[in-house]
């Protein structure tokens, strides 16, 4: 994060950048969040206009900052069995970074005190609905707390000094062979509608984390920000860690991925790097590496992912991993499958217990049993729908087990010696279910 001076030359709606709350969130008290609702388009195949949503707008006018100061989530990351980082962004200079928490279960008040770094946003980007708030130039300050000495296998309850309605929920991790819930989603465009509603769906689950398959948020729907992303997602964010995989809508602007993906959530593993990385739960070790970097046998991402599984395999109390990323391996629906780095990384799967591995990026629902694991494609987060079955006749097509067209995400209970995974839709209704035998 760089040191800087505002440069700006913004324009925008000021209403909504805030108009969103969770709800009535102090400890002790849950949460609740904004929905919203666009008319639908996504993937890469957008028409590009975006000349319309980069603002040429030459009257100045103040970026809208909350009393709080603010203006995005709180969120939290990398969580290990006795601490977390929460994050969030403030609209201006030395607000309250005080963070207040307590076990859910409940116990005495512990407060943490964040970090500020200043990053200097030099482009304004908005949508074609006048109403969505832009993400605008000008100096934008990230707040973090790293919170220490935590009990494990433990949720806690937080809220931030600067206001105590923002706060949420995270957990550590769990000891090996405790029971885990924990949900996967991918290729959220929260703007269109059907995210929110399948957020609301999932939320009272209260699983211990998120993984995303990545395609975070999407400029390219012409109806998207970051600043409209938040609030649509922000409860989904309190309810546990969110931990996303790279995808290719992350790289839609040239600033993007350095001035929103990696300051948003850049650092949400334990180690590896910010495009791939792992963490841990229950003696269950997740994976993600990027998939729009080359995953070329012998590879950098390859190298460090079998050394990792490696080390991973080594740690008492291993039990097995799962892998995360956002270009599938194996698809049947409308976008290229990569079989090459399949049959790279498979002999490590096979060694190293991976038993699960889950992909996005083809917009809509896949579950294959393939020869040794189980293959899940989770891309139906709320961007427009693909076409399933448009390369079924893949050779391995037919060892997929289920599949859909249809908006979800996948619900994973770990108990004793099965793993269950649930696709969830926008109304509630669970599409496939399915289970897995685990070490
Ligand atoms: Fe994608």
């Amino acid at each position: 994060m760089t040191p800087s001076r505002p440069t700006r030359r913004a324009a925008s709606s000021s209403a909504a950048v805030h108009a969103r709350r969770l709800a009535a969130f102090a400890l002790g008290a849950a949460f609740a969040v904004g929905a919203g609702s666009a008319p639908a388009a996504c993937s890469e195949t957008f028409p590009k206009p975006l000349a319309v949503a980069e603002d040429a707008s030459a009257a100045p006018k103040p970026r809208p900052c909350p009393p709080s100061g603010v203006s995005k989530g709180p969120w939290a990351l990398a969580p290990k069995a006795d601490g977390v980082t929460l994050r969030w962004e403030a609209c201006r200079a030395a607000t309250d970074g005080a963070v207040r928490y307590r076990p859910e279960a409940g116990g005495p008040d512990a407060t943490a005190a964040a970090t500020e770094s200043s990053f200097e946003i030099t482009t304004d980007y908005g949508a074609l609905d006048p109403t969505t708030p832009h993400d605008l130039p000008g100096t934008w300050f990230m707040r973090e707390a790293k919170l220490s000495g935590l009990a494990p296998a433990t949720c806690y309850a937080y809220a931030l000094g600067a206001d105590a309605a923002l706060g949420g929920r995270f957990c550590t991790s769990r000891a090996a062979g405790d029971k885990l819930r924990f949900f996967a989603i991918g290729d959220t465009n929260p703007t269109l509608g059907p995210t929110a509603k399948l957020i609301e769906r999932v939320v009272p689950e209260r699983p211990d984390f998120t993984i995303h398959g990545g395609d975070i948020q999407y400029y390219d729907s012409t109806l998207e920000t970051w600043a409209a992303w938040f609030p649509r997602m922000q409860r989904l964010l309190s309810v546990g860690a969110f931990l996303p995989a790279i995808g290719n809508h992350e790289l839609e602007k040239p600033d993007e991925y350095s001035g929103y993906t990696l300051r948003f959530f850049g650092g949400a593993g334990f180690d590896g790097t910010d495009g791939y990385y792992r963490f841990s739960s229950a003696g269950i070790w997740f994976f993600t590496v990027n998939t729009e970097r080359p995953m070329t046998p012998g590879g950098e991402q390859a190298q460090w992912l079998a050394a990792k599984l490696e080390d991973a395999a080594k740690q008492p109390g291993y039990r097995f991993s799962v892998v995360w990323v956002h270009r599938p391996f194996v698809t049947c629906g409308d976008t290229d499958d990569n079989l090459s780095a399949k049959d790279a990384l498979e002999p490590y799967f096979t060694k190293h217990k991976v038993p699960l591995v889950l992909q996005a990026h083809m917009h809509g629902y896949e579950r294959f049993t393939l020869p040794g694991r189980t293959y899940v494609t989770t891309a139906g987060g709320g961007g427009a729908l693909g076409d399933v079955d448009k390369a079924k006749s893949r050779a391995y097509c037919t060892d997929r087990a289920a599949s859909g067209r249809f908006f979800h995400g996948v619900m994973f209970d770990v108990d004793g010696a099965t793993l269950r995974g649930r696709a969830i839709d926008e109304t509630g209704t669970v599409r496939d279910e399915f289970t897995i035998a685990v070490p």
